[in-house]
């Protein structure tokens, strides 16, 4: 359970600032509006899309669980992005300021976007790409990033997104699960003040994805590059000598638009499946919902990578489907010096600002000298999302970077659900610190024991969702029963969203974390089948256990108990850096665990099922539990004395 969990008495409410909530975009009589009807009310929020033939249905949940949205209705996801803000005038607004990590920078208008948009668009359609055919990228945090997604959108093409700090081999599964045939990439990124090369770990991983016909290289840090010939294009070259014109087609609300892959319980991560219609209905409701956004005046900013979910949903689809101002920053925090994200803020006005509480506990640890040296005062609201924020943090948060008057919204969603479901609204809640506390308008959740009971003030139990919602994930990728299992089995009619939750005397709502074997690291969910499969694939490794250890920073962290193989000795004294590389190789550097110990038995219930329960409170420091059904109970005494450890 995680540190959130405290609800303590003494720690300050936060009502909104009265002029927000004067001119607050929802308000109280917004949720009794859609409680009244949900259907309605969500059919009055497909208004803010054009759509080329008006839905006349709203949801079609005849064949649960697989939903339809607005399934008559016919649109295109670009047009809606790009488009209709350049005929409606709105050429000339900035759509992101992108900053690049070295400090050069790049305004890109509405009007821009949409030409660069079109040629990429008519460069895929030479290679052949049709409506319906996946595209993989995997790209740094630079303007292409997001005309790529958003040019795949335009032809009904599903992007599959690889975030660019995975591995060749994680890269290769996503191409392969999806059957990618065409690859769009850069040279490399800007990284900690170094360009860190891409292309190389694509080439790598083509060697086992015979599919892919063509990759479309960006240059941005122009380092060496090979290219294959016949198969490789640079973007300058390929993309930008193509025609600014290209006629946006229409697509049934329930097209794909882009499948993203997240760490489920088990080893193989899920393709999660995103349609067109109700995804960007709810998308962009909630991002003018949750952030009280005013897209003429607003600076908007999610500091989040394109390569998960927050950065699909609330820094390329919903921004730009609002035509709002967004800020793309290509780096790292601490590049070229701690305050980057306030010089950020500070010189493009940033009046909302987006990211996680793993950000905000290292910005805590920093110290508050450090955004003190900067002119915050245009923000006005903070959002916080991937993780439960901790009372301490939401205060510092507030104080030091939101002037002690900015409303924080604790949004909870997740890659599923592709739209937030529990966040606090800005103009009406009044904030508790580490709390997600309510519903949005229009989104049906409770809180259930272990049998699907409701439970009510008080009370702790599983979070659920009663209701379908316009942006939830219409299925995994090739898996529909996998789809069925893992989130409509557990209980009758009801979503299981896999988090701990409890309602406070209040009835607000907590999120507890995760209750399956997903842990939540610096916001990201890696699964620990995941990363133990990783370890086991070493040589060296006999079997492994992995569990998520609470940590002041990162909310989780990845500590690893092996067992080694009896022909690999005591493993030699690098044992532990060579396997946190090899799980690096793997996976990608995210899922390096922080610490590995080696052990020479694992505890184990008399059927074969690994108690991560005890080897946390070992990796917490903590007296061990109960140990009543493990199969051997001396096996903890043995963990104990023999551990080689390490971090
Ligand atoms: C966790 C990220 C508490 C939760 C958008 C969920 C949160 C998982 C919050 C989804 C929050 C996300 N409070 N927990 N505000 N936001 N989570 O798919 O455990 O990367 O199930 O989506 O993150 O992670 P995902």
């Amino acid at each position: 359970m995680n540190q959130a969990a405290r609800e303590d008495l003494t720690t300050p409410t936060f009502p909104p600032p009265e002029e927000l909530a004067r001119n607050a975009n929802v308000t109280e009589a917004t949720y009794a509006q859609a409680e009244v009807d949900d259907l309605a009310f969500w059919a009055e929020q497909a208004k803010r899309i054009s759509w080329s033939k008006e839905p006349t249905e709203v949801l079609d949940w005849s064949n649960a669980p697989f939903a339809k949205w607005f399934a008559d209705g016919e649109l295109n996801a670009a047009y809606n992005m790009v488009d209709r803000h350049v005929e409606a005038g709105h050429g000339d607004r900035v759509a992101f300021h992108f900053e690049g990590e070295p400090g050069d920078a790049r305004a890109i208008t509405y009007a821009e976007l949409k030409d660069e948009v079109s040629q990429l668009a008519n460069a895929l359609v030479e290679l052949g790409v049709q409506a319906g055919d996946r595209v993989a990228i995997y790209m740094p945090m630079i303007p292409e990033a997001v005309i790529a997604m958003v040019a795949c959108a335009r032809l009904g093409a599903p992007h599959v997104v690889v975030f660019g700090g995975f591995s060749a081999d994680a890269l290769v599964n996503r191409i392969n699960d999806c059957g990618c045939e065409i690859v769009i990439t850069a040279d490399g990124g800007y990284r900690r003040g170094k360009p860190s090369a891409l292309k190389p770990a694509v080439d790598k991983a083509l060697l086992q994805c015979p599919q892919v016909r063509n990759v479309i290289v960006a240059k941005r840090t122009g380092q060496d590059t090979e290219m294959v010939q016949g198969r490789d294009l640079w973007w300058d070259d390929f993309v930008a000598t193509q025609s600014t014109e290209h006629t946006p087609e229409s697509f049934p609300a329930e097209q794909p638009l882009y499948v993203m892959y997240s760490s489920g319980s088990t080893g193989k991560p899920k393709g999660i499946l995103h349609t067109t219609g109700g995804y960007l209905v709810g998308t962009a409701y909630t991002h003018w919902a949750t952030f009280d956004l005013k897209p003429e005046t607003d600076v908007f900013w999610t500091a989040a990578d394109i390569g998960w979910v927050t950065g699909h949903s609330y820094l390329v689809y919903a921004p730009l489907l609002n035509g709002a101002t967004s800020v793309l920053y290509e780096g790292t925090p601490d590049t070229p010096h701690k305050g980057r994200w306030w010089e950020i803020i500070d010189k493009y006005r940033v009046t909302i600002l987006y990211c996680a509480p793993t950000a905000i506990r290292t910005f805590m640890k920093w110290g508050s000298e450090i955004p003190e040296r900067y002119d915050l005062s245009s923000l006005r609201i903070l959002g916080s999302v991937g993780e439960p924020i901790n009372p301490e943090a939401y205060l510092w948060y507030r104080k030091h970077i939101g002037h002690d008057d900015t409303p924080v919204v604790d949004t909870w969603w997740q890659t599923e659900t592709g739209m937030h479901l529990i966040s606090p609204m800005p103009g009406v809640a009044t904030g508790k610190p580490g709390a997600a506390m309510r519903a949005l308008p229009g989104v049906s959740v409770e809180v259930v024991d272990d049998e699907g009971k409701v439970l009510g003030k008080g009370e702790s139990g599983l979070l659920v969702l009663t209701k379908p919602w316009p942006a939830m994930l219409r299925s995994l990728w090739n898996d529909d029963q996998r789809y069925i299992d893992t989130y409509w089995s557990r209980f009758d009619n009801m979503y299981f969203a896999g988090d701990g939750a409890k309602r406070d005397a209040d009835g607000d709502i907590w999120l507890l974390g995760r209750v399956d074997d997903v842990m939540n690291v610096s916001g990201h969910r890696m699964s620990t089948a995941e990363i133990e499969s990783a370890l086991v694939s070493h040589p060296k490794v006999a079997e492994a256990a992995v569990v998520g250890a609470t940590d002041e920073t990162t909310g989780q962290a990845i500590v690893a108990f092996v067992i080694l193989r009896s022909d690999a000795g005591d493993g030699g004294d690098d044992i532990v850096n060579e396997l946190r590389t090899h799980v690096a190789n793997e996976i990608g550097a995210i899922a390096k665990p922080k610490s590995i110990m080696v052990v020479s038995e694992l505890p184990k219930t008399r059927s074969g099922k690994i108690m991560r329960r005890l080897l946390r409170d070992i990796a917490e420091d903590r007296e061990v539990g109960d140990v009543t059904t493990l199969q051997d109970s001396s096996v903890m005494d043995q963990i104990k004395s023999g551990l080689k450890g390490g971090s």
